[in-house]
């Protein structure tokens, strides 16, 4: 860990430490607050340490030819923007990021807007964002000399994690909320050979109880309110601004979960605007789900400026969480940007997810929150038809299969959620059919289902 080039800033008192003097659970000594990056010299306009941005934007574009390792990972990638590792040689890589940006023809003409891109991190290495935090921080566990890693998740973090650690050669533990997450992302932690324990609460009960075990044992927190975590998060904003050319789209739309993503990308844009690689930051929307809407209702009772937890219910189980560690830094992200905040429920999440499958794009239900909430900023009037709109797909549709599965069964959805919404569903379910082992049989079915 590089503390020449970066210090750590708390986010509520403005409190400086160097990366080293951070406490094991990451929160401010004075004020209990989260921390964020900062990179001092790029406060000098012409100092030395502060980037060039044409020379950059050169750089980068020509190591997408290199063969270096580094080079091929969409975070390391542009490394001068996250100068955190004492040698960038240390990096644990399973080539992230550069993920897909894909134009969405038929859900743009249907919602009458020009512009429409999901920028798909589900295709990282273990199918969700979080691969590109976890390669920064994992990393600077790795050259703090830690053995152990650890995290509370709900299924993806852990997946990540338990990948980079094994690739590192670290040990990991993974503490989830028993049954209240997907298979495909269990599956993963326990392949990649973390120490995997089920605990009978939930997420926010996990980190309750991980954050005593880092401030008894030598254990490094792998969760996002590690700041090195952002950092690998924030690239995904130098990848989209990149691939629209430094120009940036109008409106950026991300589900909020522990608020991390939206925070780390809201990081990016704002960085890049400060050194003049792009000129503005585009709007930063947050959809959160009905029954985990914690944001929202901090944004419809306080303008953002206070938390109540809730008790979080919903089926998509990556954004199952009440009281979110980063939900200041999000509040920031939107305030800044001139964003909304708003909740979708379980049946506009199934619709949604139902019609980005649809398009080719599979994604997981807490990634189909962001078009649920595209629709309505649509028909609130808040999204214009001539704006580039990017939605931001976080997860992979394999990560829950049963969801995808169970909603083609009609089997997902009560009766209460679907009343009102029958066509609409019955439109786009494909269930898998029993059929005889004939082609005349096929054929038939086929036929039945055309159209
Ligand atoms: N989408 C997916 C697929 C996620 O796994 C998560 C969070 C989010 C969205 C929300 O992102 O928390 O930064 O607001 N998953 C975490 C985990 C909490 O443990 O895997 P956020």
């Amino acid at each position: 860990m590089n503390d020449n080039l970066h210090q750590l800033r708390c986010f509520g008192c403005g409190e400086r430490i160097s990366g080293s003097d951070a406490r094991p659970d990451f929160r401010c000594a004075q004020c209990g607050d989260l921390f964020e990056v900062e990179y001092p010299g790029w406060s000098q306009r012409k100092g030395p340490d502060r980037p060039n941005p044409g020379a950059l934007k050169w750089l980068w574009r020509e190591r997408r030819c290199s063969s270096e390792s580094l080079d091929q990972s969409g975070v390391w990638r542009f490394r001068e923007l996250l100068p955190i590792l004492d040698s960038f040689g240390n990096a644990v890589t399973l080539r992230e990021g550069n993920t897909p940006l894909y134009r969405l023809t038929r859900t743009a003409k249907a919602l009458g807007i020009d512009q429409l891109f999901a920028k798909h991190q589900g295709m990282n290495p273990t199918g969700s964002f979080k691969d590109t935090g976890m390669t920064a921080a994992l990393t600077v566990a790795k050259e703090r000399g830690f053995e152990w890693v650890a995290c509370a998740s709900t299924g993806n973090t852990s997946a990540a994690m338990a990948a980079y650690a094994a690739r590192a050669g670290l040990r990991s533990l993974v503490l989830i909320p028993e049954g209240k997450i997907a298979w495909g992302k269990l599956s993963q932690a326990m392949d990649y050979g973390a120490v995997t324990c089920q605990l009978k609460t939930d997420f926010d009960g996990c980190v309750k109880v991980l954050t005593e075990i880092v401030n008894r044992e030598r254990i490094y927190l792998l969760n996002s309110v590690n700041p090195y975590r952002l950092e690998g998060q924030k690239t995904p904003a130098f990848e989209i601004a990149e691939a629209f050319d430094w120009t940036v789209p109008d409106h950026l739309i991300v589900p909020g979960g522990n608020l991390a993503n939206s925070s780390a990308l809201g990081k990016g844009f704002r960085e890049m605007r400060e050194l003049g690689l792009v000129s503005r930051m585009p709007r930063i929307s947050v959809i959160q789900a009905e029954g985990a809407n914690p944001l929202v209702r901090s944004f419809a009772k306080s303008q953002g400026t206070a938390l109540e937890p809730v008790e979080a219910h919903t089926r998509a189980t990556a954004i199952r969480i009440g009281n979110p560690a980063s939900w200041r830094k999000a509040a920031r992200a939107i305030q800044d940007t001139g964003g909304w905040c708003l909740d979708v429920t379980e049946t506009e999440i199934a619709i949604a997810k139902a019609e980005l499958g649809a398009e080719g794009l599979g994604c997981e239900p807490a990634s189909a929150t962001t078009l649920a909430g595209l629709k309505k900023l649509r028909a609130e009037g808040k999204v214009g038809s001539g704006e580039t709109v990017v939605l931001v797909l976080t997860g992979h549709t394999l990560k829950d299969a049963d969801y995808t599965i169970d909603f083609h069964r009609g089997t997902l959805l009560n009766e209460q959620e679907t009343a009102g919404h029958e066509t609409e569903i019955e439109a786009l379910r494909r269930n898998a059919m029993a059929v005889e082992a004939t082609p005349a049989a096929v054929l038939a079915a086929m036929k039945g289902s055309a159209g």
